[in-house]
């Protein structure tokens, strides 16, 4: 397959390290040396699924395709308000669009999970255009008077419309299954047959470990998807980092032996914003005339699960 277009979508309020430090024991001089992070958007009065369709409105018109080509919308989310119908399902009505659709729940890397699963499809002859939206408020299952966490975060959306072509050159999925190191747990309707102990847990995350397994595995699977595909990390234009911590990213860099300028970041206004982050990376560098055909873009992220995924992409 290749990509087509990109759009992405970002709630209207955007909140300071310093608006932190007003109702929380924290500070700019913790958050931004320790993350990158000076702001993050953070959902008030939209709706997730207003802020996926804006996102896929962007990028079905930055692709110059019809709404009524799409063959299958695939949105990866970890919540919204709905439990059911899927948030696919949602975006779909709201686009007035009847394809297949389905959600995907694989947290951080889910972007490149969707672009593996629309690839499948694409190589079975199956579809002609797909639409990937990653829509995500993370803000919405932190505790917010948990510093360790909530600084982190921040909500959005990011979407991107492909076609056929071989621009896709790889991908590579992986899991070391843990779902002690980063987890929400959410209560569900009682039944008169329940009779064991729940309780609403907001996001857990063991910051070290997370981080430790961020660094080592996005390091490894660059380097394997470079073998498979016959690249050097010098041959590549950029490399898009799913957005948690800047001093991932520049461990990531330092192991790869890469310059800088190789690594786009908008961290520092949008926190880490889950399956979204690499999506709205990738419209924002797109819509700045960042890439020109030809460059290899090299796609990395990590997150809950533990999940991990790779791919290159063409431009
Ligand atoms: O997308 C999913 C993937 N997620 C990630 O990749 C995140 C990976 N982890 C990280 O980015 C880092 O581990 C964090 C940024 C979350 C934490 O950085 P750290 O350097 O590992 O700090 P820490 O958790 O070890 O905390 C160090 C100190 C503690 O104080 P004591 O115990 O040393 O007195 C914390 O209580 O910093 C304190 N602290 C804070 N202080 C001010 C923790 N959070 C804050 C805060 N403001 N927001």
């Amino acid at each position: 397959m290749k990509l087509l277009g990109t759009g992405s979508s970002l709630p209207k309020i955007q909140v300071t390290n310093d608006d932190l430090s007003e109702f929380l024991d924290t500070n700019d001089e913790w958050i931004f040396p320790r993350t990158g992070i000076k702001s993050r958007h953070v959902i008030s009065d939209e709706k997730l699924e207003d802020l996926a369709v804006d996102a896929a409105l962007k990028a079905v018109e930055n692709a110059r395709v019809q709404l009524s080509e799409l063959d299958m919308i695939i949105c990866s989310n970890v919540v919204n308000e709905y439990v059911t119908p899927g948030l696919s399902c949602i975006v779909a009505s709201k686009l007035g669009v009847s394809c297949p659709c389905f959600d995907i729940n694989c947290a951080c890397p889910g972007f490149i999970y969707a672009m593996d699963m629309a690839d499948s499809y694409f190589r079975s002859g199956k579809v002609r255009k797909v639409l990937i939206v990653c829509a995500e408020e993370p803000s919405r299952m932190i505790n917010w008077a948990d510093r360790s966490v909530c600084v982190l975060f921040g909500d959005g959306a990011g979407a991107a419309v492909f076609g056929e072509g071989d621009k896709l050159k790889g991908t590579r999925l992986s899991a070391q299954p843990d779902p002690e190191k980063l987890y929400e747990i959410h209560k569900l309707q009682n039944t008169p047959y329940i009779n064991k102990e729940e309780a609403e847990v907001p996001l857990v995350m063991r910051g070290r470990e997370v981080f430790k397994f961020a660094v080592t595995t996005s390091a490894r699977d660059i380097k394997n998807i470079l073998a498979d595909t016959g690249l050097t990390p010098g041959q590549v234009s950029y490399y898009m980092i799913h957005q948690a911590n800047l001093r991932i990213i520049d461990a990531i860099r330092d192991n790869l032996g890469v310059e800088p300028e190789k690594f786009p970041t908008n961290i520092r206004d949008h926190g880490n914003s889950s399956s979204a982050s690499c999506p709205i990376l990738l419209d924002e560098c797109n819509r700045a005339g960042m890439f020109k055909e030809g460059d290899i873009l090299v796609f990395s992220a990590f997150g809950a699960g533990l999940l991990s995924a790779t791919a290159v992409l063409e431009w």
